[in-house]
């Protein structure tokens, strides 16, 4: 088994799912922010870990870097982590800042993950990139329905970036297969107790396309996926 790069590792869903790629045998490396949930997060997993603030996009690329150069190119790289914009953050109303933390943060470094660690992968012609955007980014259903607009906007992106790359990587016939996944409304700190999803549940799909078997003659990669069904973007 190889190496997996979880980011947002050190709790919710992005811990699930490095918890579940730790127990199919790979040697996971956690990134998250706080240096000492991250600690606790990675002594409970037995694996390794690398705390940034993934809002700043030079110490985001100065990491990734890093992670490359020490654990060599990854097999699995799931993009978990992101933060919620201000409840109050319509387009009308929401400022340079809370508009820029976002963006820099849900959008500008899953670029930077992307262009360092999905490169590597690309050259190697193997591996699966599987990032956690979410239903309110989607151009379709509950979607771009109005409020919480720096958080919408940069899940709608992220959707881009996916698809694009997708395209780029030529869905899959080169050996790395690139997804998206909703996890639906799920309890974490982010969903919030009263959510209707287990975090077992919400991670579900992302830990299946990360281990599922894949036959390139059969399977579909570069796609939005919700519960392990392809959904419009
Ligand atoms: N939960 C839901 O209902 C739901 C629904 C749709 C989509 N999603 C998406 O699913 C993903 C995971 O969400 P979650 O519910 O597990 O969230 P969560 O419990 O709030 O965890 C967020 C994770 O992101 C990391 N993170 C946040 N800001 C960061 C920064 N500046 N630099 C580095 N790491 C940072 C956090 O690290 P620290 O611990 O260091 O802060 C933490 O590991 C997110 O992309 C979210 O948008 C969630």
């Amino acid at each position: 088994m190889g190496v997996a790069i979880v980011t947002g590792g050190s709790r919710g869903l992005g811990y699930e799912t490095a918890r579940a790629l730790t127990d199919a045998g790979h040697r996971v490396v956690l990134v998250a922010k706080d240096p000492e949930r991250l600690s606790q997060s990675a002594a409970r997993l037995n694996c390794e870990y690398r705390a940034v603030d993934l809002g700043d996009i030079d110490s985001a690329r100065t990491v990734f870097q890093e992670i490359l150069e020490t654990f060599g190119t990854p097999e699995i790289l799931v993009l978990a982590h992101g933060v919620m914009s201000e409840k109050m953050s319509k387009t009308l109303r929401t400022t340079n800042e809370e508009w820029r933390r976002v963006m820099a943060i849900n959008l500008d470094s899953v670029f930077t993950a992307i262009n360092i660690l999905g490169a590597a992968m690309a050259q190697a012609r193997n591996g699966r990139i599987i990032v956690y955007s979410a239903c309110l980014g989607r151009m379709s259903g509950p979607g771009n329905a109005g409020g919480l607009a720096p958080y919408r906007i940069s899940k709608a992106g992220v959707n881009a970036l996916v698809r694009n790359l997708a395209h780029e990587t030529a869905h899959g016939t080169r050996g790395l297969l690139v997804d998206a996944i909703c996890p639906n409304h799920t309890r974490t700190d982010m969903g919030g107790p009263d959510a209707p999803l287990s975090i077992e549940e919400g991670a579900d799909t992302a830990i299946w396309l990360a281990t599922r078997p894949f036959d390139p003659a059969v399977d579909k990669t570069g796609f939005l996926w919700e519960e392990r069904r392809i959904i419009d973007w």
